[in-house]
């Protein structure tokens, strides 16, 4: 995703402790990490693993899929760190029966995959490929076959590249072009699949592939980024719309980045940044979702593109929501920044860190899921993403040791029971990543997966964060070990 080292703009110069979060219950920067001990999980907790659908499959140009907006991109020089691109990446699409059994094996619940919009539609619009929905068809069978409940995300960033020659999100008309592409996928699927989310973290791939240019489709800057945002909420709405109905007991929701939003200094311009980044990465997709308007903040820039109708379009009820959330951001004033002048800052001293730079809170996922609980009505919530990016060492005798991994997933699922326990609604937990994957603009180079993949030979070793969570689900769920 972010690389967000090389977005900070200032160092990890001295910075004072920051005030209050903008988060409704707060802790401070200073607080410790949830206590140790083991995770305690309601029986009915679904215990699961995601992935995307650019990340994995490969086969970019098999069963009559198309390009998206990320081929275009990762076959531009310079775009990914490492060179690399999703032509391969974990061969999934070949590969699923083994990765549906290793998933089986290790005693997963749930898996949380997304559908290639240019597998199923290959041109955005019009006909639907019957090989690319084939495709996601034998993956559920062979899932519900090992008791896995499938969860199916319609939008994790690869548009159809006939999309964005079209204006992509750009385009208001791709709120109908998604809800067309939305009803195919369901109609073909939602007999067995029976949660389905609409896009993966829609502020995430505004502001990273419309802002700052960092993502595909690489265009930047603050017009360009709200103009993404507004369709993409819109789109959620219309998607929700499209499939509600198809089939009998299906679960809607969509899913959002959420994180709790710290401003680097006490100084009043960095609090005043901290807040717009918080409107900008948090509430702008939360406010219209389940308030029904913009952020009072971005009311103004918003306005001129939403007509009428739209916010109660966007407001549609949702079953679920799904949270993504890796850590807290701390936030500067940085008058260039397109983010309403809001720019990553320096982080406190000592705050720990994982490979991406990214901080560590597990204290932060309480606050997320406590402010969805006080102002958003606490909706049933599924932790839809959560991991860890760190330098793993190669297998010994067939064990890859991966201890700090092990002890964030640890921290972030106690952290899941205390949540529960002051009364969130949180329904389960889905790591990312089953697999080693094509890290966005990091390419294969950096890793997430609690199983480990060596790209070249395409071997699958679980890590002992892996084993870990096996133990886990397994005692959770009474299972006997294999
Ligand atoms: C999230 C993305 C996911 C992955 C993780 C590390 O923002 O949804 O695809 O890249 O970050």
């Amino acid at each position: 995703m972010l690389r967000r080292r090389d977005l900070l703009l200032s160092a990890l110069a001295a910075a004072s402790l920051p005030a209050l979060p903008l988060m409704a219950r707060a802790q401070t920067a200073a607080a410790p990490l949830l206590p140790a001990g083991t995770p305690r999980l309601p029986a009915e907790f679904v215990w699961g693993a995601s992935t995307s659908a650019y990340q994995i499959e490969g086969a970019v140009a098999e069963g009559g899929r198309k390009p998206s907006i990320w081929d275009v991109f990762s076959h531009t020089p310079g775009r990914i760190a490492d060179g690399t691109t999703g032509d391969v990446a974990c061969d999934h699409y070949h590969r699923y029966p083994d990765d549906v059994a290793l998933m089986g094996d290790l005693g997963l619940q749930g898996y949380r995959f997304s559908l290639a919009w240019p597998r199923v539609m290959p041109d955005g619009t019009g006909p639907v490929n019957a090989a690319g929905l084939d495709f996601y068809d034998r993956l559920v069978d062979s899932l519900l076959a090992r008791g896995i409940q499938p969860m199916a995300c319609l939008y994790h960033w690869d548009l159809p590249q006939a999309l964005q020659e079209r204006g992509g999100w750009h385009n208001r008309d791709i709120a109908l072009w998604f809800a067309d592409y939305a009803r195919a996928a369901v109609q073909r699927l939602g007999d067995r699949v029976k949660p389905w989310a609409m896009l993966n973290e829609p502020s995430v791939h505004a502001i990273f592939g419309h802002g700052f240019g960092n993502h595909a489709p690489g265009l930047t800057g603050w017009d360009s980024y709200v103009k993404a945002q507004h369709h993409l909420n819109l789109a959620q709405g219309t998607g929700i719309a499209a499939v509600t109905g198809l089939h009998p007991g299906l679960k809607l929701g969509t899913v959002l980045s959420l994180q709790p939003i710290f401003p680097a200094s006490q100084d009043p311009a960095d609090i005043a940044a901290a807040a717009r980044f918080d409107a900008c990465w948090n509430t702008i997709n939360l406010d219209p979702l389940f308030h029904g308007r913009y952020p009072e903040l971005f009311a103004e820039a918003f306005a001129p593109l939403v007509k009428p109708g739209d916010l109660e379009t966007i407001r549609a009820p949702i079953d679920f929501l799904g949270v993504n959330y890796y850590g807290p951001s701390y936030i500067k004033h940085e008058p260039n920044a397109f983010l309403g002048q809001a720019s990553w800052g320096a982080l406190p001293p000592d705050t720990p860190t994982t490979l991406l730079g990214w901080p560590i809170s597990a204290q932060g996922m309480v606050d997320v899921l406590a402010r969805l609980r006080d102002t958003y009505g606490n909706p049933p919530v599924f932790i839809t993403e959560n991991g860890a990016c760190y330098e793993d060492p190669a297998p010994v005798d067939g064990v890859v040791a991966d201890p700090a991994r092990t002890e964030y997933l640890r921290a972030h699922l106690v952290a899941a029971g205390e949540a529960i326990a002051q009364g969130c609604a949180l329904k389960g937990y889905y790591v990312w990543s089953l697999l080693d994957n094509f890290e966005w603009a990091e390419g294969e180079r950096r890793r997430f997966g609690v199983v480990r993949v060596d790209f070249a030979s395409q071997q699958r070793t679980p890590k002992q964060s892996a084993l870990y969570l096996s133990s886990l689900m397994k005692a959770q769920r009474g299972r006997a070990a294999p």
